[in-house]
């Protein structure tokens, strides 16, 4: 159904502007073809009416086609001049199609006529290699006056400016803030004093995606106030725009007083060349990629290499007779740039002073840190280095059990005491959720019962996991801080270093929380809350464990200290070559209490050589991320909606799979909204939710149920998406296969998904109608067995006695490090099948692991080393039909301590912990 005739079903304003323009192409174009047959129009421009009406609501959010052509059009259509009026509306479809007008030549809706192309059209052919950008000009402006502005600005354009920008004048806050939402390409905004508040729009048609804000008495206010309050609120939700403020009064008065969201302040009669300077500026400043531009000016110098690496300047690969293809296939330049120079304008990973340095501060800017450091050899070893700079033996650390295999590691190398907890289980999907916060406080307030807390180091989790559970992060580490004010927090966000790019994710990554934790707790109205919390609960330190748990904590400003870590693997969502990762450290204690260690554990984990391509790709990656990042995740999402509309509403695809929504993947006890699926709600209640739920899910992530194709997660993987078409994905479950879209995902690549996910679903089709009587009853047992209630997932059952605490009263931690290293005694550890642990567990005895046990899937350990098995986990490792099982030897069974071991353990001395310290 043509657009204009069904409701609105988009899941963004960005695909509804395209689809629209694209409509209005071919309707104007039957419409030409009909007035020049002399048939009735009636219909058509009925059809066209309706169009210009949804294009009249957002057209004047971007600056191509813009208002003015906008206007031309509705003038032509008015004029029933459908021949130019057809030709108007293709040159501007496909200027947007193509991206022509990024060129940023005034886009001119005669430059096609033929006697403007004889008469007027310039012979010089602009530069078209420049990025283009849009600026927003926040004023109540006349159309001469917009012109006039706009031509005021162009006159200052010189032919080798490193960008060309249009502007887009909106002239009031809701409008402001609805083109920040809406239009991608806007890079600064100008925002002059005189502006209303309220859009003189309406607003209900474009409803679903528009959600503005502003408080009620703005115009109240003075015009500088009210600025700054669109300032904020600009920031709030695209920080990496540049705000200037244009302003009629003493700018020498303003300027110490302003918000420092300001770039800079103008004088309106000073003219518009320094505004147009500055803003060339703010856009160079985050365009500028030192690390990269310094190794491409290296690769371009001659060098004489009297030290390693035979491959620099492909010395060793241009004369030689046998790898020539390496050259051929790579290209010359990856080798003109591969040095282990540190010097002659590169830079020190471990010690970097120059390019790097700059480019990790370009980052920590980009992505909201106070610190940023990036790392070539993956999370897997950012989590590492993040452990070792903060955990000392012996520390308490409570960790979501299902968290990473590195962090495990890094905690077993650490000598941490491991408290794991449990996240909600999904037993239907055999997926586990996340750990809810009443949860971790449990644990917490156990261990300080138990007076253990002054040695609780950090809490580690990961946001959001794997099948996209996203944790209120300010709202968990608020609580927590008022149990333990100067607890550490470690948040693993290896898929989610996008987030920090979308408005409404943003609130929910530990950099933008741990800021605005800060600055809350700084505030007068916050120290009240304090206050009012301890009348109603008396001091924390001696209230109640069960009011406690009930009630939301609220910490003491006074003592609490903001120190939150996040490691990102760039490489999963954002730009960067394999293994590109980045720390991010916002700790109010860094340089006092971290910054050495933190030294002593990156150079632990890296390596003297680290990868110069890796890091030219973080500094780029980093570049796109602060100049696109907006507008790749709102189409990465725009994808994923896409492919769940497509899997949903398929009438085969449905009969056989199902994307899972919120609903299926958080219980309604943490979702106090209860919007069962937020995005689908509008954007103000996807912002509510968001806002106020315990847990939401990441719309880029699709859930597919599969149950119903008798195909179990792993063989839909392999032999169907993989073997067949090529279609990689990575996390499956039992009956589920997780899809992801990322800034990388095209709108083809999702066709092609869908493509091969009809074929397979008509394939199995086939297959079950062409099925005798004993195949089609194999597989009703098929789909039985992954449709039905499957073993529960097991909790983490324990750490043996052995491996326990043995300081102050016992509670769940355990001492990871000591269980793992006494099986590298052989004589202590023996192999036992699946029915031996089995049978000895039912006669009462602890048998307990030497090591990790990991099903794949799922994926996360079963079993940890000094972890006794549970009869739970016993059915659970029972009723598995995964090939994969890493620390279970098919041949063997599985690895456990002999008592002896455990006797030893018992009596030695806990070797690192507290013994060092105390
Ligand atoms: C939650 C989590 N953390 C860390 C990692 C490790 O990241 P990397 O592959 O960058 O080493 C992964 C990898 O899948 C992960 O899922």
């Amino acid at each position: 159904m043509p657009i204009g005739e069904e409701p609105l079903a988009y899941n963004s304003l960005w695909q509804l502007r395209n689809d629209t323009w694209s409509s209005l192409e071919e309707s104007t174009t039957q419409l030409a073809l009909a007035g020049a047959q002399q048939r009735p129009v009636e219909r058509l421009a009925e059809r066209v009416t309706r169009l210009l009406d949804i294009l009249g609501s957002v057209e004047r959010f971007w600056a191509f086609p813009g208002a003015q052509t906008f206007r031309e059009v509705q003038r032509l259509f008015a004029a029933d001049e459908y021949d130019r009026l057809a030709a108007a509306v293709g040159r501007a479809n496909r200027a947007l199609v193509t991206e022509s007008y990024r060129g940023g030549q005034a886009w001119d809706l005669r430059a096609d006529d033929e006697a403007y192309d004889r008469d007027t059209r310039p012979v010089k052919q602009p530069r078209t290699d420049r990025p283009y950008f849009e600026v927003l000009v926040v004023e109540d402006l006349t159309q001469e006056q917009e012109s006039a502005l706009r031509e005021e600005l162009h006159r200052w354009r010189r032919p080798d400016d490193e960008f060309i920008y249009e502007i887009v004048v909106v002239p009031s806050f809701d409008d402001a803030l609805l083109a920040a939402r809406l239009n991608f390409r806007l890079q600064a905004c100008v925002v002059r004093r005189r502006f209303t508040h309220r859009s003189r729009h309406d607003l209900s048609s474009i409803a679903q995606f528009a959600y503005s804000g502003g408080s009620a008495d703005l115009m109240e206010r003075s015009p500088d106030e009210r600025a700054q309050v669109l300032a904020r609120s600009l920031a709030r939700i695209r920080p990496e725009l540049d705000l200037y403020l244009m302003t009629e009064i003493s700018v020498e008065d303003l300027a110490g007083r302003l918000s420092h969201h300001f770039r800079r302040i103008f004088h309106t009669r000073e003219g518009s060349l320094e505004l147009h300077l500055s803003i060339l500026d703010g856009v160079a400043a985050r365009y500028r990629a030192p690390f990269f531009s310094a190794l491409k000016s290296y690769s371009n110098k001659p060098t004489g290499v009297f030290h390693a690496l035979p491959i620099s300047h492909g010395k060793s690969i241009v004369n030689s007779h046998w790898i020539r293809d390496m050259l051929d296939f790579y290209g010359l330049n990856i080798f003109l740039a591969e040095t282990s120079a540190t010097c002659g304008g590169l830079d020190s990973l471990l010690e970097p002073t120059g390019p790097l340095r700059e480019a990790q501060q370009l980052a920590a800017k980009t992505f909201g840190s106070r610190q940023t450091y990036f790392v070539t050899n993956g999370t897997s070893t950012a989590n590492k280095i993040v452990v070792q700079a903060l955990v000392q033996p012996g520390d308490i650390v409570p960790v979501d059990r299902n968290c990473h295999q590195s962090h495990h590691y890094g905690l077993m190398l650490a000598g941490a005491m491991v408290t794991y907890l449990d996240a909600y289980p999904l037993n239907e999907y055999s997926m586990y959720g996340a750990v809810p916060l009443i949860e971790i406080k449990r644990q917490l307030l156990a261990l300080r019962r138990a007076g253990k807390l002054d040695r609780v180091k950090m809490l580690l989790l990961t946001n959001c996991t794997f099948d996209g559970i996203v944790y209120d992060v300010g709202r968990v580490m608020e609580e927590c801080l008022a149990i333990k004010p100067d607890l550490v927090f470690l948040w693993d966000e290896a898929w989610f270093a996008f987030a920090r790019f979308h408005p409404v994710y943003r609130p929910r990554t530990a950099m933008r929380a741990a800021r605005t934790l800060a600055e809350r707790l700084r505030l007068p109205e916050y120290r009240e809350r304090y206050d009012s919390f301890v009348e109603e609960v008396g001091a924390i330190d001696a209230a109640d464990d069960e009011v406690l748990l009930e009630r939301r904590l609220t910490p003491d400003p006074a003592r609490a200290r903001v120190r939150v870590y996040a490691t990102q693997s760039t490489h999963k969502t954002l730009t960067s070559l394999r293994q590109g990762s980045m720390i991010h450290v916002f700790d109010q204690d860094f340089s006092q209490k971290v910054e050495e260690t933190f030294h002593e554990a990156y150079m632990t984990h890296t390596s003297t050589s680290p990868n110069y391509q890796i890091l030219a790709s973080l500094d780029l990656g980093r570049r796109q991320a602060a100049l696109e990042g907006f507008e790749l995740v709102v189409k990465q999402i725009e994808s994923a909606m896409r492919l769940r509309d497509a899997v949903n509403n398929h009438p085969l695809l449905s009969r056989y799979m199902r994307c899972l929504t919120t609903a299926d993947l958080i219980p309604a006890e943490y979702r106090p909204t209860g919007i069962d699926q937020p995005l689908r709600a509008g954007l103000a209640n996807w912002v509510k939710a968001w806002d106020t739920d315990e847990f939401v899910l990441d719309p880029s992530r699709i859930t597919i149920y599969i149950g119903a194709t008798g195909i179990d997660g792993d063989a839909f993987k392999r032999s169907h998406l993989m073997d067949r078409y090529g279609v990689q994905i990575n996390k499956t479950s039992r009956n589920t296969v997780l899809f992801m879209t990322t800034i990388g995902t095209t709108r083809s690549s999702v066709a092609y998904l869908i493509e091969v996910l009809v074929a397979i679903a008509r394939d199995l089709d086939a297959r079950v109608a062409d099925m005798n009587p004993a195949e089609r009853a194999t597989h009703e047992r098929a789909v039985l067995r992954l449709t039905a209630p499957s073993a529960p997932l097991p909790d983490f059952s324990g750490f043996h006695p052995s491996f326990a605490d043995g300081r102050g009263r016992p509670t769940p931690e355990g001492d990871i490090r000591r269980a793992f290293y006494l099986a590298y005694n052989d004589s202590y550890c023996e192999y036992l099948t699946q029915e031996e642990v089995e049978q000895r567990v039912e006669n009462g005895e602890q048998v307990v692991s030497t090591t990790y046990v990991t099903p794949y899937p799922p994926g996360y350990p079963v079993l940890v080393p000094g972890q006794v098995f549970s009869p739970q986990i016993l059915a659970f490792m029972r009723s598995l039909d995964t090939p994969e099982i890493h620390g279970y030897r098919a041949d063997l069974g599985y690895r456990v301590y002999v008592d002896k071991a455990l006797e030893i353990a018992a009596t030695s001395c806990p070797a690192g912990p507290a013994g060092n310290r105390e």
